[in-house]
Protein backbone atom coordinates (compact mmCIF):
# COMPACT_ATOMS: atom_id res chain seq x y z
CA UNK A 1 0.00 0.00 0.00
CA UNK A 2 1.26 3.43 -1.33
CA UNK A 3 1.65 5.93 2.14
CA UNK A 4 -0.93 8.32 0.49
CA UNK A 5 -3.10 5.72 -0.04
CA UNK A 6 -5.56 5.33 3.36
CA UNK A 7 -6.25 2.22 4.24
CA UNK A 8 -9.77 0.57 4.16
CA UNK A 9 -11.65 0.71 7.62
CA UNK A 10 -14.76 -2.02 6.60
CA UNK A 11 -14.79 -4.65 9.56
CA UNK A 12 -13.62 -4.56 12.54
CA UNK A 13 -13.34 -7.90 14.23
CA UNK A 14 -13.58 -7.90 18.17
CA UNK A 15 -11.99 -10.26 20.37
CA UNK A 16 -11.57 -11.01 23.90
CA UNK A 17 -8.11 -9.31 24.70
CA UNK A 18 -7.36 -12.30 27.46
CA UNK A 19 -7.55 -15.04 24.17
CA UNK A 20 -4.15 -15.54 22.60
CA UNK A 21 -6.18 -18.42 20.36
CA UNK A 22 -8.62 -15.94 18.68
CA UNK A 23 -5.87 -13.29 18.68
CA UNK A 24 -3.61 -15.47 17.13
CA UNK A 25 -6.52 -16.35 14.69
CA UNK A 26 -7.08 -12.90 13.56
CA UNK A 27 -3.91 -12.85 11.57
CA UNK A 28 -5.23 -15.35 9.28
CA UNK A 29 -8.35 -13.46 8.75
CA UNK A 30 -8.72 -10.99 5.51
CA UNK A 31 -10.16 -8.23 7.40
CA UNK A 32 -9.21 -4.82 8.14
CA UNK A 33 -9.11 -4.26 11.52
CA UNK A 34 -9.11 -6.36 14.80
CA UNK A 35 -9.82 -4.98 18.35
CA UNK A 36 -8.74 -6.24 21.18
CA UNK A 37 -11.46 -6.13 23.94
CA UNK A 38 -10.13 -5.02 27.81
CA UNK A 39 -14.16 -4.08 28.23
CA UNK A 40 -16.98 -6.08 28.63
CA UNK A 41 -15.65 -9.04 26.83
CA UNK A 42 -13.22 -9.93 29.46
CA UNK A 43 -14.09 -11.08 33.14
CA UNK A 44 -13.03 -8.93 35.85
CA UNK A 45 -10.97 -11.08 37.55
CA UNK A 46 -8.99 -11.28 33.77
CA UNK A 47 -8.40 -7.70 32.95
CA UNK A 48 -4.49 -7.68 33.67
CA UNK A 49 -3.99 -10.92 31.93
CA UNK A 50 -5.69 -9.27 29.41
CA UNK A 51 -3.59 -6.50 29.02
CA UNK A 52 -0.50 -8.92 29.28
CA UNK A 53 -1.84 -10.78 26.14
CA UNK A 54 -2.69 -7.87 23.70
CA UNK A 55 0.69 -6.19 24.58
CA UNK A 56 1.87 -9.95 23.79
CA UNK A 57 0.09 -10.89 20.50
CA UNK A 58 0.37 -7.89 19.26
CA UNK A 59 3.92 -7.53 19.48
CA UNK A 60 4.86 -10.65 18.41
CA UNK A 61 2.46 -11.61 15.79
CA UNK A 62 2.08 -10.43 12.31
CA UNK A 63 -0.90 -8.85 11.82
CA UNK A 64 0.15 -7.60 8.22
CA UNK A 65 -2.24 -4.99 6.76
CA UNK A 66 -4.29 -5.10 9.33
CA UNK A 67 -5.02 -2.75 11.76
CA UNK A 68 -4.78 -3.22 15.60
CA UNK A 69 -6.74 -1.49 18.07
CA UNK A 70 -7.62 -2.02 21.45
CA UNK A 71 -11.02 -1.21 23.70
CA UNK A 72 -10.31 0.24 26.94
CA UNK A 73 -12.61 0.54 29.90
CA UNK A 74 -14.60 3.67 29.70
CA UNK A 75 -12.57 6.42 30.49
CA UNK A 76 -14.34 7.57 33.76
CA UNK A 77 -13.55 3.62 35.16
CA UNK A 78 -10.79 2.85 37.65
CA UNK A 79 -9.81 0.42 35.05
CA UNK A 80 -8.50 2.93 32.29
CA UNK A 81 -5.74 3.81 33.28
CA UNK A 82 -3.60 1.01 34.12
CA UNK A 83 -5.54 -0.37 30.50
CA UNK A 84 -3.86 2.58 28.86
CA UNK A 85 -0.43 2.13 30.70
CA UNK A 86 -0.39 -1.63 30.37
CA UNK A 87 -0.73 -1.81 26.98
CA UNK A 88 1.09 1.07 25.15
CA UNK A 89 3.73 -0.55 24.22
CA UNK A 90 1.62 -3.17 21.67
CA UNK A 91 2.30 0.81 19.99
CA UNK A 92 -1.59 0.14 18.56
CA UNK A 93 -2.90 1.96 15.63
CA UNK A 94 -5.36 3.43 17.78
CA UNK A 95 -7.49 2.84 20.86
CA UNK A 96 -11.87 2.31 20.97
CA UNK A 97 -13.18 4.23 23.52
CA UNK A 98 -16.44 3.27 24.91
CA UNK A 99 -19.54 4.42 26.46
CA UNK A 100 -18.48 8.30 25.28
CA UNK A 101 -20.64 10.79 26.60
CA UNK A 102 -18.69 14.08 26.51
CA UNK A 103 -15.68 15.34 25.12
CA UNK A 104 -13.73 15.72 27.92
CA UNK A 105 -13.84 12.06 28.02
CA UNK A 106 -11.68 11.69 24.44
CA UNK A 107 -10.00 14.95 25.64
CA UNK A 108 -8.91 13.00 28.36
CA UNK A 109 -7.52 10.02 26.46
CA UNK A 110 -5.80 12.17 23.62
CA UNK A 111 -3.44 14.45 26.74
CA UNK A 112 -2.85 11.08 27.99
CA UNK A 113 -1.70 9.72 24.62
CA UNK A 114 0.48 12.76 24.37
CA UNK A 115 1.89 12.28 27.16
CA UNK A 116 2.99 8.46 26.62
CA UNK A 117 4.12 9.31 23.09
CA UNK A 118 6.06 11.97 24.25
CA UNK A 119 7.86 9.73 27.00
CA UNK A 120 8.56 7.09 24.36
CA UNK A 121 9.63 9.95 21.91
CA UNK A 122 7.07 8.73 19.62
CA UNK A 123 5.38 11.06 17.26
CA UNK A 124 2.85 13.16 18.45
CA UNK A 125 -0.55 12.86 17.73
CA UNK A 126 -0.10 8.98 16.08
CA UNK A 127 -2.03 7.25 18.03
CA UNK A 128 -6.11 7.52 16.87
CA UNK A 129 -9.34 7.32 18.81
CA UNK A 130 -12.33 5.88 17.76
CA UNK A 131 -15.25 7.37 20.00
CA UNK A 132 -17.98 4.57 20.86
CA UNK A 133 -21.79 6.03 21.42
CA UNK A 134 -23.84 4.31 23.40
CA UNK A 135 -25.87 5.77 26.09
CA UNK A 136 -28.44 8.25 25.33
CA UNK A 137 -26.55 11.07 26.25
CA UNK A 138 -23.77 9.95 24.17
CA UNK A 139 -25.52 10.05 21.26
CA UNK A 140 -27.37 12.94 22.46
CA UNK A 141 -23.86 15.01 22.98
CA UNK A 142 -22.52 13.18 19.80
CA UNK A 143 -22.26 16.81 17.70
CA UNK A 144 -19.90 18.14 20.70
CA UNK A 145 -17.78 14.87 20.91
CA UNK A 146 -17.14 14.82 17.19
CA UNK A 147 -15.22 17.82 17.30
CA UNK A 148 -13.08 17.22 20.66
CA UNK A 149 -10.16 16.33 19.26
CA UNK A 150 -8.10 15.84 16.09
CA UNK A 151 -6.94 11.75 17.03
CA UNK A 152 -10.32 11.11 16.54
CA UNK A 153 -10.85 9.10 13.25
CA UNK A 154 -14.44 8.03 13.70
CA UNK A 155 -17.55 6.99 15.47
CA UNK A 156 -18.97 3.88 16.50
CA UNK A 157 -22.45 3.06 16.96
CA UNK A 158 -23.49 0.03 19.91
CA UNK A 159 -26.62 -0.53 19.79
CA UNK A 160 -26.79 -3.15 22.42
CA UNK A 161 -25.60 -0.88 25.45
CA UNK A 162 -28.03 1.96 23.85
CA UNK A 163 -31.04 -0.27 23.82
CA UNK A 164 -29.98 -1.44 27.77
CA UNK A 165 -29.32 2.10 28.82
CA UNK A 166 -32.93 3.66 27.41
CA UNK A 167 -34.82 0.54 28.26
CA UNK A 168 -35.79 -0.06 24.65
CA UNK A 169 -36.74 -3.61 23.48
CA UNK A 170 -34.37 -4.97 20.93
CA UNK A 171 -36.43 -5.75 17.97
CA UNK A 172 -35.57 -7.89 14.66
CA UNK A 173 -36.35 -4.29 12.58
CA UNK A 174 -34.54 -2.27 14.54
CA UNK A 175 -36.88 0.68 14.62
CA UNK A 176 -36.14 1.54 18.47
CA UNK A 177 -32.20 2.58 17.59
CA UNK A 178 -33.27 3.56 14.54
CA UNK A 179 -32.89 7.09 15.14
CA UNK A 180 -30.09 6.81 17.12
CA UNK A 181 -28.34 4.88 14.21
CA UNK A 182 -29.32 7.59 11.61
CA UNK A 183 -27.92 10.34 13.69
CA UNK A 184 -24.75 8.34 14.35
CA UNK A 185 -23.85 8.35 10.94
CA UNK A 186 -25.26 11.94 9.94
CA UNK A 187 -22.95 13.68 12.98
CA UNK A 188 -19.99 11.58 12.09
CA UNK A 189 -20.17 11.81 8.46
CA UNK A 190 -20.68 15.60 8.55
CA UNK A 191 -17.45 15.95 10.03
CA UNK A 192 -15.69 13.26 8.11
CA UNK A 193 -14.95 11.05 10.16
CA UNK A 194 -15.59 6.83 9.82
CA UNK A 195 -19.04 5.75 10.88
CA UNK A 196 -18.75 2.39 12.35
CA UNK A 197 -21.99 0.21 12.68
CA UNK A 198 -22.43 -1.90 15.62
CA UNK A 199 -22.52 -5.29 16.47
CA UNK A 200 -24.83 -7.72 15.27
CA UNK A 201 -25.15 -10.69 18.01
CA UNK A 202 -27.23 -13.16 15.88
CA UNK A 203 -24.12 -15.56 15.23
CA UNK A 204 -25.88 -17.88 12.94
CA UNK A 205 -28.21 -15.31 10.68
CA UNK A 206 -25.88 -14.26 7.85
CA UNK A 207 -28.02 -13.51 5.77
CA UNK A 208 -29.73 -11.01 8.35
CA UNK A 209 -26.14 -9.39 8.85
CA UNK A 210 -25.65 -9.02 5.22
CA UNK A 211 -29.38 -7.15 5.40
CA UNK A 212 -28.28 -5.11 8.03
CA UNK A 213 -24.88 -4.33 7.01
CA UNK A 214 -26.47 -3.26 3.61
CA UNK A 215 -28.95 -0.57 5.44
CA UNK A 216 -26.35 0.93 7.39
CA UNK A 217 -24.14 1.74 4.77
CA UNK A 218 -27.55 2.86 2.78
CA UNK A 219 -27.44 5.30 5.87
CA UNK A 220 -24.05 6.53 5.24
CA UNK A 221 -21.84 4.32 7.97
CA UNK A 222 -18.14 3.17 6.53
CA UNK A 223 -18.26 0.11 8.42
CA UNK A 224 -19.60 -2.57 10.87
CA UNK A 225 -18.11 -4.13 13.96
CA UNK A 226 -17.82 -8.11 13.58
CA UNK A 227 -17.75 -10.65 17.16
CA UNK A 228 -17.26 -13.90 15.06
CA UNK A 229 -14.73 -15.00 11.96
CA UNK A 230 -18.02 -15.98 10.13
CA UNK A 231 -19.00 -12.07 10.21
CA UNK A 232 -16.38 -10.41 8.74
CA UNK A 233 -16.71 -11.55 4.87
CA UNK A 234 -20.24 -10.62 4.73
CA UNK A 235 -19.40 -7.04 6.63
CA UNK A 236 -16.25 -6.55 4.09
CA UNK A 237 -17.82 -7.32 0.93
CA UNK A 238 -20.99 -5.39 1.84
CA UNK A 239 -19.19 -1.99 2.57
CA UNK A 240 -17.28 -2.62 -0.52
CA UNK A 241 -17.87 -1.40 -3.90
CA UNK A 242 -19.30 -4.12 -6.47
CA UNK A 243 -18.25 -3.93 -9.63
CA UNK A 244 -21.44 -3.11 -11.24
CA UNK A 245 -21.18 0.03 -8.99
CA UNK A 246 -17.94 0.88 -9.76
CA UNK A 247 -18.41 0.54 -13.74
CA UNK A 248 -21.57 2.87 -13.20
CA UNK A 249 -19.60 5.77 -11.11
CA UNK A 250 -16.97 5.60 -13.44
CA UNK A 251 -19.35 6.36 -16.96
CA UNK A 252 -21.21 8.91 -14.68
CA UNK A 253 -17.90 10.91 -14.17
CA UNK A 254 -17.42 10.53 -17.23
CA UNK A 255 -20.43 11.48 -18.49
CA UNK A 256 -19.91 14.48 -16.32
CA UNK A 257 -17.04 15.69 -17.59
CA UNK A 258 -18.13 15.37 -21.28
CA UNK A 259 -21.26 17.71 -20.53
CA UNK A 260 -18.45 20.03 -18.64
CA UNK A 261 -16.74 20.52 -21.63
CA UNK A 262 -19.93 21.25 -23.39
CA UNK A 263 -21.25 24.01 -20.82
CA UNK A 264 -23.87 21.51 -18.99
CA UNK A 265 -24.35 20.82 -15.33
CA UNK A 266 -27.28 18.84 -15.19
CA UNK A 267 -27.86 16.09 -17.55
CA UNK A 268 -29.54 12.94 -18.09
CA UNK A 269 -27.98 9.33 -18.24
CA UNK A 270 -30.20 6.15 -18.52
CA UNK A 271 -33.58 8.22 -17.90
CA UNK A 272 -32.29 9.63 -14.58
CA UNK A 273 -31.51 13.55 -13.72
CA UNK A 274 -27.45 13.94 -12.86
CA UNK A 275 -25.74 16.55 -11.34
CA UNK A 276 -23.06 16.97 -8.80
CA UNK A 277 -24.07 15.63 -5.65
CA UNK A 278 -24.20 12.37 -7.67
CA UNK A 279 -20.86 13.27 -9.19
CA UNK A 280 -19.50 13.70 -5.82
CA UNK A 281 -21.00 10.40 -4.27
CA UNK A 282 -19.71 8.57 -7.47
CA UNK A 283 -16.00 9.98 -6.96
CA UNK A 284 -16.16 8.46 -2.95
CA UNK A 285 -17.41 5.44 -4.18
CA UNK A 286 -14.19 5.40 -6.80
CA UNK A 287 -11.66 6.52 -4.01
CA UNK A 288 -12.75 3.80 -1.65
CA UNK A 289 -12.64 1.26 -4.77
CA UNK A 290 -9.37 2.24 -5.20
CA UNK A 291 -8.16 2.12 -1.27
CA UNK A 292 -9.48 -1.68 -1.56
CA UNK A 293 -7.80 -2.50 -4.64
CA UNK A 294 -4.78 -0.39 -3.12
CA UNK A 295 -4.33 -2.68 -0.34
CA UNK A 296 -1.60 -5.42 -0.17
CA UNK A 297 -4.14 -8.74 -0.21
CA UNK A 298 -3.21 -11.15 2.97
N1 LIG B 1 -11.90 -13.44 16.83
C1 LIG B 1 -11.03 -14.36 16.38
N2 LIG B 1 -11.30 -15.67 16.35
C2 LIG B 1 -12.50 -16.07 16.80
C3 LIG B 1 -13.45 -15.15 17.28
C4 LIG B 1 -13.11 -13.77 17.29
N3 LIG B 1 -13.97 -12.84 17.71
N4 LIG B 1 -14.56 -15.81 17.64
C5 LIG B 1 -14.32 -17.11 17.40
N5 LIG B 1 -13.08 -17.28 16.91
C6 LIG B 1 -12.43 -18.52 16.49
C7 LIG B 1 -12.47 -19.57 17.57
O1 LIG B 1 -11.31 -19.49 18.36
C8 LIG B 1 -12.51 -20.84 16.75
O2 LIG B 1 -11.24 -21.10 16.22
P1 LIG B 1 -10.47 -22.45 16.62
O3 LIG B 1 -11.44 -23.55 16.36
O4 LIG B 1 -9.28 -22.43 15.73
O5 LIG B 1 -10.16 -22.26 18.06
C9 LIG B 1 -13.35 -20.46 15.54
O6 LIG B 1 -13.22 -19.05 15.42
C10 LIG B 1 -14.79 -20.83 15.67
O7 LIG B 1 -15.31 -20.29 16.85
P2 LIG B 1 -16.68 -20.79 17.51
O8 LIG B 1 -16.44 -22.09 18.20
O9 LIG B 1 -17.75 -20.71 16.50
O10 LIG B 1 -16.94 -19.64 18.56
P3 LIG B 1 -16.63 -19.71 20.13
O11 LIG B 1 -17.72 -20.48 20.78
O12 LIG B 1 -15.22 -20.11 20.35
O13 LIG B 1 -16.78 -18.18 20.52
C11 LIG B 1 -17.78 -16.08 20.97
C12 LIG B 1 -18.00 -17.47 20.40
C13 LIG B 1 -19.00 -15.23 20.78
C14 LIG B 1 -17.43 -16.20 22.46
C15 LIG B 1 -16.58 -15.49 20.22
O14 LIG B 1 -16.95 -15.37 18.86
C16 LIG B 1 -16.06 -14.19 20.73
O15 LIG B 1 -15.29 -14.18 21.68
N6 LIG B 1 -16.40 -13.05 20.11
C17 LIG B 1 -15.94 -11.75 20.47
C18 LIG B 1 -16.54 -11.32 21.79
C19 LIG B 1 -16.12 -9.93 22.14
O16 LIG B 1 -14.99 -9.53 21.95
N7 LIG B 1 -17.07 -9.14 22.66
C20 LIG B 1 -16.81 -7.79 23.00
C21 LIG B 1 -17.31 -6.84 21.96
S1 LIG B 1 -19.06 -6.84 21.77
MG1 LIG C 1 -20.68 -2.79 25.28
Amino acid sequence: MSATTPSPRRCFLFMPGDSPRKLEKATTLDVDAVIADLEDGVAQERKQVARETVVQAFQSLDFGYRERWIRLNPADSPLFLDDLVATFAARPQGYVLPKVESPRQVLRLSHMLQVLEHARGWPAGHIQILALLETGQGILRAPEIAKADPRLVGLMFGAEDLAGDLGARRTREGWEIFHARSHVALVARAHELLAIDTVFVDLEDLEGLAAEAQRARNLGYTGKMAIHPRQVPVIQATFSPTEEEIQAARRLVEAFQAHQNAGTGAFVLDGRMVDMPMVRAAQKLLALAEQIAGRSTP
